[in-house]
């Protein structure tokens, strides 16, 4: 089997097996053996981002509303734990910056954007500067223009353009936006050899998502994907370890 590195991507933290995108999460993956997490970000009332994978609190949280709405202040007042069980009672929803405190600066961060919110943009572009974690971080949407927008206010900052349907061809996608995109996330049933050769060749990462089942990720990592992501970081370590 191929030796290639395969970056191990913590989804939603280690969502299989903590309350997803809460900080214990973000830490179970740490100490799953996680090289990066993805999370997704909302931007509150008062211009923050949170990390929440909906536009509501209702699914995660004790509370109701839309992120959008509430003030930190209020949203920090919410339990985003206990419906993952009680040794987790008590999360708070973080904010993107609670995460860069918490993570080690070894581990990427991969931030998913699921809006096209100008506060949301001039809010992350403000964090990745004034933080310098243009490196570690990669930006990652369904909605593509979004990402291009993003781009084109900051060159620094690296794009992953999010497929759920059959994705473009990697070199369709790498010249389609007119700005160059860091890598390209398909749902891992749309991954094939030729697509991720032909990424390789244009130099893109390919992250698929989300695999949570041992021989669909022996599968990829046969076929040479840059990474994978999954809810249980600690599976797929644990699988590179044996290979
Ligand atoms: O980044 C991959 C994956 O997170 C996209 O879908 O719904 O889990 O945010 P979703
Ligand atoms: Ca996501």
């Amino acid at each position: 089997m191929t030796t290639k590195p395969v970056r191990v991507v913590g989804h939603r933290g280690a969502a299989g097996d903590a309350p997803e995108n809460t900080l214990a999460s973000f830490a179970l993956a740490v100490k799953q053996g996680a090289d990066a997490i993805e999370l997704d970000v909302h931007p509150s009332k008062d211009g923050r981002l949170v990390v929440c994978h909906d536009t509501t609190v209702n699914r995660t949280t004790n509370g109701k509303g839309e992120i959008g709405q509430m003030t930190v202040e209020q949203l920090k007042k919410l339990d985003a734990g206990s419906w993952g069980g009680k040794a987790f009672a008590g999360e708070r929803l973080p904010l993107l910056e609670d995460v860069f405190d918490l993570v080690p600066p070894r581990m990427e961060v991969n931030v998913e954007i699921k809006s096209d919110s100008p506060a949301l943009r001039d809010a992350l572009i403000g964090m990745l500067r004034e933080r310098e974690l243009f490196g570690r971080v990669f930006v990652s949407s369904f909605n593509h223009e979004c990402l291009v927008r993003l781009k084109r206010a900051e060159p620094l900052v690296k794009i992953g353009l999010l497929y759920d349907t059959k994705p473009l061809r990697p070199a369709e996608a790498h010249g389609k936006y007119g700005v160059e995109p860091y890598s390209l996330h398909p749902h891992h049933k749309l991954v094939d050899r030729s697509f991720v050769e032909e990424a390789e060749r244009l130099g893109l990462r390919v992250y698929p998502w989300t695999v949570n089942d041992e021989p669909r990720m022996r599968a990829l990592v046969e076929l040479g994907v840059s990474g994978i992501i999954t809810d249980f970081p600690g599976k797929l370590r644990g699988l590179l370890d044996r290979l």
